[in-house]
């Protein structure tokens, strides 16, 4: 399968294991803010310990994990990616585009790349950028959707425009439509063209729909004669 994939944004394990047995999951995103946001923090060896446990927990399935440098430090981030790497063969690379100062990484991408180590590109807010880093080598190329969406842009066309060069280029990058912000991206965006799309297990809540619960709710109704004495049973519950 090489569309309508998902990779679930977090570093939470329990959320993990849910949404793994429901059989929905194809991978794991994470970046310094989510891995923040769930408590995994106090330095460097509960990053390295959360990390492998989700690696562990999802098997063959990619995790990304975000590589970062205070300074901007191309070798930094490549030590970086490559200790992270050798965590787990399921293991990939974030590297964001630029640095926080503009300093392109498309050179760290190709290096990467070149020793074999799976790059997914992030932060990104255009359909060049994630072109040039398919071209540099990046396997999955992260265009941050919502992101674009927050900034009054419609991020459709932008994918759209994205998978159309990179089809025919042939490159094998994947696009990832990542910051996912409302359910309806899921939709919007794979019909656009995206072959992987971010969601945070809060974004799926909208799964369990009202409608199907009184759908279901009429089934049961209609089916109470197969199992005698059942809905009298469940009145009894009610009351307990
Ligand atoms: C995924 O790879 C990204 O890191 C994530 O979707 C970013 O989401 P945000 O825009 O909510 O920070």
């Amino acid at each position: 399968m090489k569309d309508g994939l998902l990779f679930l944004d977090t570093g939470d394990l329990a959320e993990i294991e849910k949404y793994l047995k429901l059989g929905i999951v194809d991978g794991v995103t994470t970046n310094p803010t989510i891995m923040k946001a769930c408590g995994v923090t106090g330095g460097f060896a509960v990053i390295r310990d959360r990390s492998k446990a989700i690696a562990e927990m999802i098997g063959h399935l990619p995790l990304s994990l975000e590589t970062s440098s205070p300074h901007g430090d191309e070798q930094e981030i490549i030590d970086q990616a490559r200790k992270f790497a050798s965590w787990s063969p399921n293991i990939n690379i974030k590297v964001t585009f630029t640095d926080q100062n503009g300093k392109l990484f498309l050179g760290v991408i190709k290096k990467l790349a070149k020793d074999r180590i799976k790059v997914n590109a992030t932060a990104m807010m255009n359909a060049e950028q994630c072109f040039l880093a398919a071209k540099a080598g990046a396997a999955y190329v992260s265009l941050f959707a919502g992101r674009i969406a927050n900034m009054g842009y419609d991020p459709v066309p932008v994918i759209r425009q994205l998978r159309e060069w990179l089809d025919v280029s042939g490159l094998p990058a994947q696009i990832i439509a990542a910051s996912s912000r409302e359910f309806i991206n899921i939709q919007q965006w794979w019909s656009a063209g995206a072959h992987i799309i971010t969601v945070t297990p809060n974004l799926l809540k909208p799964l369990d729909h009202p409608y199907t619960r009184d759908t279901v709710a009429m089934f049961e109704r209609d089916a109470a004669d197969w199992f005698p004495g059942w809905l009298e049973w469940k009145a009894r519950q009610k009351k307990k």
